[in-house]
Formats: structure tokens, sequence, C-alpha cells
């Protein structure tokens, strides 16, 4: 100890934990950490399932299901990330209702709120990308219609949407992409990220609540050992919740991945499901207006929020223009949700231009070069031909089951 304090400023670093907090902290402030340790249980589970994966359309299905069937605690670890996932984005949407309410994001802490909003997009690209992995219908269906949705957008559509695939279509290409971003790119951005947004919320200190007064700033109970008790209780909660429902409600996956299969229903994760409600009011030139007018701007007036909104630092129900867009905004999200969980079907004759192209992708890519002129064409993207016939003469996994294993 004393060889480490002669060399490291250990005194400053424990009196910085031990700073009080302000005076009225209540539960809502734990929800920061909440999301913090789901992103580090993220990391851990997805470590242990990478162990498995094999981020390819032959052997990525058979990996996934090999995971939840043979692997000791395979289906557990697999439950935990896949439940954590949804836990996460709950946990950051309600860490940002709880920033609103008592209006945390105002001066001076526009950076710890621009670097959460960050954070919210890369929680949200996890779940898209993460969603193809198992490459079963629902994964392969999802990404197909929201890789369109991206191609809607102007300008820039049609590049971002083929940087996505890897090419024309979905396929081998894509898988690898998604698995790279998913395990790697977003990952690194997003311990980046939560260092920087905890950096500016230790900089600037807890906002508190609008009901402290100056002194009451500085007269709370102290960072460590009582609030970090509070969070960790909050943290072993959270974790038996998710066993909990790791361990009783298996989770889902479909038939492998069947790119001629025309008649599936796609149909993204719940929190996606207002984005895809949205496009059904959105027809022909419209279409546009639901896939990324909207989006688009919700984001970036999200983004600037504390420039936007000018007033008094006071909760949420004193600020009757925020609490009226505030209400909007979550109504909406949620009546859009149910209203996306409850159609039976993505209507495909209401988003005309969608259909088309979802059908269009269908078409297995025997002729990649007839698809698109002058395009960049990967040599390892396979036929359907290719693959079938790969896949006998390759080396195969051992964890590769038969059917009847299966059964
Ligand atoms: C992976 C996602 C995120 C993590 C790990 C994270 C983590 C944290 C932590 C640990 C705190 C301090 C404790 C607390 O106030 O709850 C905090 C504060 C804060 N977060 Fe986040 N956060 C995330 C996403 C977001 C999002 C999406 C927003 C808003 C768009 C946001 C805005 C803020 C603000 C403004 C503060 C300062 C609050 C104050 O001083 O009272 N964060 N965050």
């Amino acid at each position: 100890m004393q060889f480490l304090k002669e060399r490291l400023p250990l005194a400053e670093f424990s009196a910085h934990l031990r700073k009080p907090l302000p005076k009225h902290i209540n539960l809502l402030f734990s929800l920061g950490s909440l999301a913090m340790f789901l992103l580090l249980l993220q990391a851990a589970t997805g470590a242990f399932l990478a162990l498995y994966y094999s981020p390819s359309p032959e052997h990525a299905h058979n990996a996934v299901t090999y995971i939840s069937e043979e692997v000791p605690f395979g289906a557990f670890v697999r439950g935990l990330h896949h439940w954590g996932a949804s836990a996460m984005v709950i946990i950051v949407f309600l860490h940002l209702l709880r920033v609103v309410l008592y209006s945390s994001y105002k001066a001076p802490r526009e950076f710890t709120w621009i670097f959460g909003v960050l954070l919210l997009l890369i929680v949200l690209g996890f779940g898209f990308t993460g969603y193809l992995l198992p490459w079963d219908e629902k994964a392969y269906w999802a990404t197909v219609v929201g890789v369109e949705i991206a191609s809607t957008a102007p300008i820039l559509g049609d590049f971002v949407a083929k940087v996505m695939r890897g090419g024309t279509e979905i396929g081998a290409v894509t898988l690898s992409r998604f698995y790279a971003l998913h395990t790697i790119w977003l990952p690194w951005l997003a311990f980046g990220l939560v260092a920087v947004h905890l950096f500016f919320v230790r900089y600037y200190g807890s906002s508190g609540t609008p009901q402290n007064t100056s002194e009451e700033m500085k007269t709370g109970k102290p960072f460590y050992p009582d609030q970090v008790f509070e969070d960790v209780v909050g943290m072993l909660i959270l974790f038996v919740i998710l066993a909990v429902v790791a361990l009783s409600i298996p989770v889902p996956l479909e038939d492998v991945a069947d790119p001629t299969n025309a008649d599936y229903d796609p149909r993204p994760e719940w929190y996606f499901l207002f984005l895809f409600q949205l496009l059904k009011y959105f027809q022909g030139p419209f279409e546009v207006i639901g896939t990324f007018v909207i989006p688009t701007v919700g984001m970036v007036l999200l983004l600037l929020l504390p420039f936007l909104d000018r007033s008094e630092r006071a909760v949420l129900w004193k600020r009757p223009v925020a609490l009226t867009v505030t209400t909007v905004s979550v109504g909406g999200i949620v009546l859009l949700t149910i209203l996306g969980a409850s159609s039976p079907k993505l209507n495909t004759q209401d988003t005309p231009q969608l259909t088309e192209q979802t059908q269009d992708a269908t078409t297995p890519n025997t002729e990649t070069e007839e698809v698109e002129d002058g395009e960049e064409v990967f040599d390892f993207q396979l036929t359907e031909e290719e693959v079938e016939g790969t896949a006998e003469d390759e080396e195969v996994f051992d964890f590769q089951l038969t059917e009847e294993e299966l059964q």
C-alpha cells in the first residue's frame, strides 16, 4: 500500500470519491449505473457466445442452436444476452427520461447530454446488428427491411445500404459486417463514449434535483460508499430479474434464413416497432417522411435539446412546454409500439416501395453482375448453388449437428 501511495495519487482519488452528492438524490439516479452494468454484462455474455458463434450463413444458425441446446449454460448465457439487450434499451430510455424529468441536461451539462444521445444510438445499433446474427428467418427479413429503410435516405441512402450489405444483397458479407460492427466497432465506440460521458458526469458533479438549494448541493451522502452501495444493490436486483427471465423464457430461434421465402412477414425487435409502424402511414412518394425525415428530425431535436430549451431549471411538471413535448413524444412512441405489436403482419401492401424492394431481395443473386452494372462485386459472395456445394466439401465444425441429432 505504501509503495502504491508513494507512486499514485490514491489519497486525492479517495477524497474525490467520498465527495458528498447533492441532498435530494433518489433511486432514479442509479439508472445510469444500471445502464453501465448492463453494458458490461452484454460484453461479458457476448464474449462467451463468441467462443461458439461463427459468422457465416452456413454456420451461424447451427452455432446458435448448438449454444442453446448443447453448450453447458449456453441457453442461460444466450438468455442473459438476449433479454439483457431489451433491458438495456428500457434502462437507457428511463435514464434519459430521468434526465429530462429533473432538467439535468441544462447548462453546464450539454456535453454530458450529447454524449448520452450518441450512446442511445449505439445501444440501438447493437440491437440492429445483433438481430441478424442468429441467421434465422426473422433475423434475415428484418434486416432486409432495415437496410431498405436506410436506402430511402436522400443522396447517401443507396450508398449506406450498399455498405451495410457489402454488396447488392444480404448475404455472407453482410453477416460478417454486422458481426464486426456488433463485436468490435460498437463496443469500442460504446466504451469510449461512456468514458467521456462519465468524465463529464464527474467533472460537473451530479445535478441533483431542481429542489436543491445551492447549499444543499454539497450536503448529501457521499458517492462512495453510500451511492456505490445503492447502485450495487440495484445491479444485483437487476441481475436476479434477468437471470430468472433467462432461465424461464427460452430465446426464440426460427428456421434458418430462407432468402426465397417471399411470404415471410418481416418484424423488427420490439424497440424498433414504433418506426416500423410509422412507415405504414406514409406511402409512395411520402414514404421518405416515415423512413428518414421524422426519425432524423427527431434525433437532431433530441441532440439539440439543451440548446432549444432555455427555460429555468425545474422539475418537468413545472415546465408546461417540455411536459407537453415529452408526453406527446413518449406517448406517441408507446402507442406506435403497441399498434406495431398488435398488428398481425407488416401490411406489405401499405408500403409498396418497400414491398417491391423486399421482393427483389428474394431473387437469389446468382447473376450478381447483372443486378447493377459497374458495381464492385465481392468474389466471395456465394450463389445459392455454391453455398450448397461448398457446405458438403468443406471442413465441418464439430458442433455442426445434423438435423437428426438436433431432433
Ligand atoms: C449506455 C448508455 C449510458 C450509460 C452507461 C450512462 C451512464 C451514466 C451514469 C453512470 C450517470 C451518473 C448517474 C446518473 O445520473 O444516473 C449518467 C448521468 C447522465 N447521463 Fe447518462 N448514460 C447513458 C446514456 C445516456 C443517455 C441516452 C442520455 C440522454 C440522452 C444520458 C444523459 C445523461 C446526463 C445529462 C447525465 C448527468 C445527470 C446529472 O448530472 O444529474 N445518458 N449517465
